[in-house]
């Protein structure tokens, strides 16, 4: 059989456990928090003071960490062209009327992503630090050049993709949100905190499809995975550009802002897939194929390798300025 037909199989054998997935890993929408629980009620009599005091508080946050999370917005606003990338995937079916548990996962989960782009765009804006128009200009050149992540229409690399990236924005939203406590900025931090808190829940249940899927076809899996360590697995936002430039242009001058600040860099990738390995137990798969052998191998040796390498990496300290944020020397 083609491993395009073994993965609609595989797909189709663990669909039955999707609507299980969504219930221990996702949250009801009227139970779960929504934007303007964290924002000033703008139907409110304390509103304007409200939002003075969001924007007192913003004059103490820096030019990096604004940068930072303004990226971090637009990936999180970029999600049409997500949730539009999933629904293509081997065995997500959206034209099944409601029956294809995962494209009701796919719905569900956008749903839930649909409010980080939202909570942290009012913030940005009553914050009065960014520029909004060239942020929104941003946003959309990233909406319209899409992505390529490396995935095709692959389920097994599209969920380790989601698996590394869940964790990955985990990691960067609570990072931004305890600079943003530090620096007496409660509201902020409030807001990344819990951000971070669904990201984490996204995590598990990736990491969770696909240790289902090394149930099904562990060689074909472990290939998959190795194939994307490979390419490297590569940011939603990687194609980022400023208003007149180039396509991709400002995706590594904003990596270095995160890498600088320290909300994420080159070891927190090779920890993600420390704890992959880890949770997938590659060690103790059985009956591979000689190729997937080999796959395994070359994934449990890949962290030291890449620590190897990031000890040599140099980042450049220089501050390149973004359309998005006023340079004001504070880091
Ligand atoms: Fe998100
Ligand atoms: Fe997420």
């Amino acid at each position: 059989m083609s491993p395009k037909n073994i993965r609609i199989e595989v797909m189709n054998a663990i669909e039955h456990k999707v609507d299980g997935f969504i219930d221990s890993f996702l949250i009801p929408i009227e139970e779960i928090w929504q934007p303007t629980d964290f924002l000033p009620d703008s139907q409110g009599e304390g509103f304007m003071e409200d939002v003075h005091q969001i924007r007192e508080e913003a004059k103490e946050l820096g030019y990096d960490f604004w940068v930072t999370m303004v990226a971090d917005t637009i990936t999180e606003e970029a999600l049409p062209t997500y949730e539009s990338w999933l629904m293509d995937v081997e065995g997500i079916d959206q034209h099944d009327g409601n029956k294809n548990g995962w494209s009701k996962w796919v719905r569900a989960w956008t749903a839930e992503e649909n409010r980080h782009g939202d909570v942290l765009n009012k913030y940005l804006y009553l914050s009065g630090r960014v520029n909004m128009r060239e942020m929104e200009i941003t946003t959309q050149h990233l909406i319209a050049d899409g992505f390529d992540i490396g995935t095709d229409r692959d389920p097994y690399k599209n969920f380790v993709y989601t698996s590394f990236q869940e964790l990955a924005t985990y990691i960067s939203h609570k990072r931004v949100g305890q600079m943003a406590k530090k620096k007496g900025n409660t509201l902020l931090g409030k807001m990344c905190t819990i951000i971070s808190g669904d990201e984490m829940r996204h995590h598990l249940a990736y990491r969770e499809f696909v240790k289902t899927i090394f149930g099904e076809d562990p060689s074909g899996m472990l290939l998959a995975f190795a194939d994307m360590m490979k390419k490297k697995i590569v940011m939603p936002a990687h194609f980022l550009r400023e208003s007149g430039g180039s396509i991709g242009t400002a995706f590594e001058t904003f990596s270095n802002c995160a890498q600088r600040l320290g909300v994420y860099t080159a070891q927190d990738y090779i920890d993600i897939l420390g704890k992959l390995n880890t949770y997938w137990d590659l060690a103790s798969l059985r009956s591979l194929s000689d190729d997937a052998e080999r796959a395994r191998d070359y994934l449990m040796k890949l962290p030291d390798r890449l620590k190897r390498i990031s000890d040599r990496m140099k980042f450049p300290e220089e501050q390149y300025h973004f359309k998005w944020v006023e340079a004001n020397g504070i880091i």
